[in-house]
């Protein structure tokens, strides 16, 4: 029988992951379906009852995006330390009538970055802006990468050092807001991970931290040349991107933990790349 995966969120219209899937699914010769599905958003438990179905009726794996990652750790079994860590899942695996929790965002960023963008992040100096759910899910991805320093700059300075407290030991983490950034000097990646982009806003980031030999990455994807990859264009760096290729590469993470098999992606990720213009 053909094994069938999904994606689950609400809104779902906008996925591209049945269509990335989809690729990787011919180029690796897999036996699979994948489609998407609109998450209910209440009542409560809705949301769990409908991913039980999905496993029940011999569903193998399902990725999670908004709103529903943190309900989808919730009713996980096992969890990652990476979704432990990130309190939310953007993967799940039904296995033996468990339900095991992945989160795989954090390591596609850092694939995209050091394979797709050829950028080392090993003893460079590396920003993180953000303390919520996308940035707890890079944090111990990026920390492994082994940069030589890492500040994490959020508004709420509070959230940033009570995750530098968690993940001490781990690595060179200092939490701080965003007027500390003036006198930190500048940085070899930059990466937005608040939700400003969202809604068209940019995070008060000063100019002083964009280095031109650098690196300028924004989570969201599609959006375009955002306020924060212009500021940093402004600023005088050659080097931004978007995070298609994080999506794409978190896909593959997924994929090889759901098929055992990794497949290639930088075809997929030209097919859906947009010019930043
Ligand atoms: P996500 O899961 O997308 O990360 P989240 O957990 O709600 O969403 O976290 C949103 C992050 O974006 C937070 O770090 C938030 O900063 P605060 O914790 O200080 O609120 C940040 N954020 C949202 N809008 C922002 C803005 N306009 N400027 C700077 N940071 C912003």
């Amino acid at each position: 029988m053909t094994d069938q995966y999904a994606v689950i969120g609400n809104p779902i219209g906008h996925t591209k992951s049945p269509l990335i899937h989809g690729i990787f699914a011919r180029e690796r010769a897999q036996d699979m379906s994948y489609t998407a599905i609109e998450g209910p958003l209440e009542p409560a438990g809705a949301f769990a009852d409908v991913v039980r179905a999905f496993a029940a009726s011999g569903g193998k794996g399902i990725n999670i995006t908004a709103p529903f990652k943190l309900e989808a750790f919730a009713m996980s079994d096992e969890r990652s330390e990476r979704a432990e860590l990130a309190g939310a899942a953007n993967a799940l695996k039904f296995e033996n009538g468990r339900v095991l929790a992945e989160n795989f965002d954090g390591i596609g960023l850092v694939r995209d970055i050091e394979v797709n963008l050829g950028l080392r992040m090993e003893g460079r100096r590396v920003l993180l802006l953000g303390a919520g759910g996308a940035a707890r899910g890079a944090l111990l991805p990026f920390l492994a990468a082994r940069p030589a320093e890492m500040v994490m700059a959020n508004r709420d300075v509070t959230k940033g050092l009570a995750l530098a407290a968690q993940v001490s030991g781990r690595g060179p983490l200092v939490a701080c807001g965003y007027a500390d950034l003036q006198r930190l000097g500048r940085f070899d990646l930059v990466v937005n991970a608040t939700s400003a982009s969202l809604t068209g806003d940019l995070p008060p980031v000063p100019p002083s931290v964009f280095s031109g030999q650098g690196t300028a990455y924004e989570l969201a994807y599609g959006k375009g040349l955002t306020p924060f990859l212009r500021l940093a264009r402004n600023a005088g760096v050659r080097g931004v991107a978007d995070g298609v290729g994080m999506l794409v590469e978190q896909a593959a993470e997924a994929f090889l933990w759901w098929r055992g098999v990794r497949p290639a992606t930088s075809a997929v990720i030209d097919q859906l790349t947009v010019p930043l213009a």
